[in-house]
C-alpha cells in the first residue's frame, strides 16, 4: 500500500510517501532561487507522493530567526513559489507549504527588524527563564491573521494546501507546552487553552481558503530545547491537546518523531502517529529516521540506508496513513523509486555534505 495512490481530501497522491519539511536556508532575501525550484522538481519527478516545503516564515514582523529562509511577503517570493509549484505539478506531484513562526528562537538584532525580540506565550523559551517577549493580544491577532493571509496566497499560487508548523518548540508549540506557556488568559491555563492559538490559526485559515484546500498541523512531543519534553504523557492528554485544532477544520495531522519505531506511551508499543490517528481520526503522517540507521538528533551524523519493512507493515495495518522521509530525500532525490524497485544498494547514504548543496 505504501507505493499505491492515496486520496488526501480531494487530492490524489501517487503514493503515501511524503517529503518531510526541511529548512535549506538557500533563499536569500526570502526568495527561493532557481536551484530551490529545481530541487523540489527533481523530487516530484522521482515520484515523491506529497512534498511538504521547508518552513516558510509567515508574514509577521517576528517570524524570522534564521538567515536565507524563504518567505511569502514579496511579489518576488510569491513568483518564485509559483515556479516551485508548477515544477512539481509538471510531474503530477502534490505540494503543501509549511507555514512557520520561529517564536522565541528569534533573537534581538536579527533581520528584518533587529529591534524586534522573539515572541512567545509568556516570555519563556525554556521553563523558568524569561528572556523573550510575552505576546499581547494584539500580537496574537496579527500572527493569526498572518497565517491566514499567507495560506490564502498559497492557494492563489497553486499549492494543494498548507501545513501549520506547530512542532519543535517554535511559536505554536511554545503555546502548547506547559513548560513555556504560563499565561493566565484564554491562551494559557488548561491544555485546551494552550491549544487556543493553534485553534484560532486553523479557523482563520479555513475562513480564507476554499473547502478543497488541505490544512494540516505538524506537532511534536520533543522540543529543540528539550528532547525529552512531552506535551502529553497519556493518550487522554494527547487527545486534549489536539481536539480543538482538529475540530477547527484540519485535514491531517503530522506527528513529528525522531525515531518512528519508538513506543509513545507506557504499556503499548505503538508510536505517536498511531495514537494520533486512533484518537483524532484524521489522516496521519508518521516520520523519524525512516530508511536510515541513525536518528535525527544530530543532523551532521552520517546515516546509512536501511529497509523500510516496518513502515510498509504499519501502513498495511492502517496504523497511520502516510510516511514522511527527511534526510534520506536530501541525500538521494530518487530514494522513492529506488525503494520501490528494491534497489537499497543504490541508495545514496546521508552525510552532512548533503546539507550544504541543493541537489
Ligand atoms: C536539514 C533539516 C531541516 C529541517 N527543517 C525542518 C523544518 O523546516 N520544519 C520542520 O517541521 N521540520 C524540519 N526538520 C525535521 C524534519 O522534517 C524531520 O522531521 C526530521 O529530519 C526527521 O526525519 P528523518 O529522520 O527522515 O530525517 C528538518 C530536518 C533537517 C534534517
Amino acid at each position: 500500500m505504501l507505493f499505491n495512490p492515496y486520496k488526501l481530501k480531494n487530492t490524489t497522491l501517487r503514493n503515501r510517501i511524503v517529503m518531510a519539511p526541511m529548512t535549506r536556508s538557500m533563499s536569500p532575501g526570502g526568495v527561493p532561487t532557481q536551484a530551490v525550484i529545481d530541487y523540489y522538481e527533481r523530487r516530484a519527478k522521482a515520484e515523491v507522493g506529497l512534498i511538504i516545503t521547508e518552513g516558510i516564515e509567515v508574514s509577521h514582523k517576528a517570524s524570522s530567526a534564521y538567515p536565507d529562509v524563504p518567505r511569502l511577503d514579496s511579489e518576488e517570493a510569491r513568483g518564485a513559489w509559483k515556479k516551485v509549484v508548477s515544477g512539481i505539478k509538471k510531474h503530477d506531484g502534490a505540494v503543501v507549504a509549511q507555514l512557520w513562526h520561529c517564536g522565541g528562537f528569534r533573537k534581538l538584532g536579527m533581520a528584518p527588524e533587529p529591534e524586534i525580540p522573539g515572541h512567545t506565550a509568556s516570555g519563556l523559551v525554556r521553563p523558568g527563564k524569561k528572556v523573550a517577549h510575552e505576546m499581547t493580544i494584539q500580537d496574537i491577532n496579527e500572527t493569526v491573521q498572518a497565517f491566514a493571509s499567507d495560506a490564502k496566497f498559497c492557494e492563489e499560487i497553486g499549492f494543494d494546501g498548507v501545513e501549520i508548523h506547530g512542532a519543535h518548540g517554535y511559536l505554536i508549540d511554545n503555546f502548547f507546552w506547559h513548560g513555556t506557556n504560563v499565561r493566565k488568559d484564554m491562551y494559557g491555563g488548561s491544555t485546551e487553552e494552550r491549544s487556543q492559538l493553534a485553534t484560532e490559526i486553523v479557523k482563520a485559515i479555513r475562513s480564507e481558503v476554499s473547502s478543497n484546500f488541505i490544512v494540516g498541523l505538524r506537532f511534536s512531543q520533543w522540543k529543540q530545547q528539550d528532547y525529552e519534553a512531552k506535551l502529553a504523557s497519556t493518550p487522554e492528554e494527547l487527545k486534549k491537546v489536539l481536539t480543538l485544532p482538529t475540530e477547527a477544520g484540519l485535514d491531517y495531522l503530522h506527528s513529528s518523531m525522531r525515531r518512528f519505531w519508538d513506543s509513545e506511551f507506557s504499556g503499548s508499543e505503538e508510536n505517536l502517529a498511531y495514537w494520533t490517528k486512533k484518537l483524532l481520526g484524521l489522516p496521519t503522517i508518521s516520520v523519524g529516521s525512516v530508511g536510515l540507521d541513525s536518528e535525527f538528533i544530530d543532523m551532521s551524523a552520517p546515516a546509512s540506508p536501511t529497509n523500510i519493512n516496518k513502515a510498509i507493515e504499519d501502513i498495511n495495518n492502517s496504523k497511520y496513513d502516510m510516511v514522511a522521509v527527511g534526510r534520506a530525500l536530501i541525500s538521494d532525490p530518487e530514494w522513492v523509486i529506488k525503494m520501490k524497485e528494491g534497489r537499497l544498494e543504490d541508495v545514496i547514504p546521508y552525510t552532512k555534505e548533503a546539507l550544504f548543496k541543493l541537489y
